[in-house]
């Protein structure tokens, strides 16, 4: 995956459908003016892949910023997910077409399934995921979404879906320097599954730290261009976030360095920091 030229290469799901190599995160981005900006932002800069939730409370902006941006729409790449209120067969596909909706969309790229419902908050937590894949697989199979998955799931979370008609093509997870989850990881490399990178910058708390900015110095680049190769290189797609436009096309330029294999070995070995701390069984909301 490393040896990408452009934000448009692409890489292939299991299902044979394209995915552009580095989304533009929108978690956290204020819904309104902010969200407008700084996507269409991200469209000029040449961001093909654009990452939301029906959380983040910004598809309406968002789809705005889209058709204002004038790009065509089969070069756009679209990510939404379903909130954790609206697990289930039913909800998840009235949630579907209110996210459509808000987006001025006819299909999504890629839908997930936001969280797995959490084994502290649901005895029957393994079905209500598999009820809400149901939805999933149906939206899917009519065309509506052209790629389905699910995020922040661990290997026990995955295990039903493995052995449904359709299986899960995306798992998107908290992944950044200092917090691997080598185990998701790697059942996500066993399955054919690609794991996408939440919070590549830790929500930023990576930018700071002496041993990453040492390292970038090395190759001109800055920590935050640091992180999002690294990202690259260790066989994910990372989705950065920013809302300020001289950041948004710093982290484009991640195609002309190699992180070499003894930085990588550095990074890769450094202690757990800058996670978020959510762990997927334990949540409350
Ligand atoms: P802002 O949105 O105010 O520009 P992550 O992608 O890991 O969630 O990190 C997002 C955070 O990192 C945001 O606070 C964002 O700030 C900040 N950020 C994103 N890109 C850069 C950059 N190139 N330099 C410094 N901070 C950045």
């Amino acid at each position: 995956m490393s040896n990408f030229s452009s934000l448009s290469d692409t890489l292939t799901l299991n299902n044979g459908y394209k995915i552009p190599c580095v989304g533009f995160g929108t978690w956290q981005t204020p819904d309104g003016e902010v969200a407008i900006q700084s996507v269409k932002d991200a469209i000029s800069f040449g961001y093909k892949h654009i990452d939301t939730a029906a959380i983040y409370g910004n598809e309406i902006s968002i789809g705005k910023a889209i058709k204002e941006s004038n790009a065509n729409r089969n070069e756009l790449f679209i990510t939404s997910k379903v909130w954790n209120k609206e697990r289930g067969y039913q909800t998840t596909l009235k949630a579907f077409e209110k996210s459509l909706n808000d987006l001025q969309l006819d299909y999504l790229d890629l839908y997930l399934i936001h969280w797995p419902a959490a084994q502290n908050q649901f005895k029957d937590w393994d079905n209500i995921n598999l009820e809400t894949w149901r939805a999933m697989t149906e939206l899917y199979k009519a065309g509506k979404i052209k790629a389905i998955g699910v995020s922040n799931f661990m290997p026990h979370h995955l295990k039903s879906l493995m052995e449904t008609e359709i299986k899960p093509m995306v798992n998107q997870i908290e992944f950044h320097v200092g917090f691997m989850q080598e185990e998701t990881f790697k059942y996500c490399k066993d399955n054919n599954i690609l794991v996408e990178a939440w919070s590549p910058l830790g929500t930023g708390k990576m930018l700071n730290n002496s041993t990453l900015k040492e390292i970038a110095s090395k190759y001109n680049k800055s920590a935050a261009q640091l992180c999002i190769r690294w990202c690259l290189q260790n066989n994910t797609l990372p989705l950065p976030k920013s809302v300020t436009s001289a950041r948004i096309k710093e982290n484009t330029e991640v195609f002309d360095f190699v992180i070499s294999d003894e930085d990588m070995k550095t990074i890769n070995a450094m202690e757990y920091f800058g996670g978020s701390g959510l762990n997927p069984d334990k949540i409350d909301f």
